[in-house]
């Protein structure tokens, strides 16, 4: 079993992109609403190394810097010292494993990283813009999908011992493949991707959700 891979289009992603925009989505007056949740995907794997980078000077691909801000419920509290985990495939759309039991060591791990957010509830990584993949087809669970294409996402599950965790996906705003995505087109975790200076960046905020029963404010 193969993964398709299917390189990005870097124009629909990236051109005309508007500016990098800042807590807009979660502080917006009247839609305080916790983050969408998104499905694991069959190619998650623990133990990641805690690191700022996953690239170094051999990496192909469009360089981002991607940052997220982890918020409480109230959309405007920065969660300090919750754990994220990440991962993405290759801007060629290929994971560092090829199928969902593949075995693969720590130390081999490509476009995975760990990280704590900061006082501002702030995790950053310089990482690339991941490619398209197609469904392959047998993957149990996904069966019914086989051979469609998922837009560009990053996987992140965050952590923290008073709110729900939080697995999802984030996409990005323009990629006219998130409208056929049976994931995709409820989400609302889309990063607008600016480019200044030859890089690209982009921001996203993660509203948590309180636990059943954690007393609210
Ligand atoms: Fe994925």
């Amino acid at each position: 079993m193969s993964i398709k891979p299917i390189l990005s289009n870097r124009r629909t992603l990236l051109v005309g992109a508007p500016a990098l925009l800042v807590g807009t989505a979660a502080q917006a007056a009247g839609s305080c609403k916790v983050s969408d949740g998104d499905i694991l995907g069959p190619f998650y794997r623990p133990n990641a190394k805690v690191a700022a980078s996953l690239i170094d000077a051999k990496t192909e691909g469009e360089k981002l810097v991607f940052t997220g801000i982890v918020l409480r419920p109230d959309c405007k509290t920065p969660v300090v010292g919750a754990s994220v985990d990440f991962w993405h495939c290759d801007h060629q759309g290929a994971y560092d494993i090829k199928t969902p039991d593949e075995k693969i060591a720590v130390e081999n791990y490509r476009f995975r990283a760990m990280a704590q957010t900061d006082k501002d509830g702030k995790f950053v990584f310089e990482t690339i813009v991941p490619g398209r993949y197609g469904i392959p087809p047998g993957l149990e669970g996904f069966e019914k999908f086989a051979g469609q294409t998922r837009p560009a996402h990053f996987h992140i599950t965050v952590t923290h011992p008073i709110y729900l965790p939080l697995t999802t996906q984030v996409y990005m705003s323009g990629d006219p493949f998130i409208a056929k995505d049976p994931w995709a087109k409820h989400s609302r975790n889309l990063m607008q991707v600016s480019r200044k200076s030859g890089k690209a960046s982009g921001l996203v905020e993660l509203v948590l959700a309180n636990r059943p029963g954690q007393r609210v404010g």
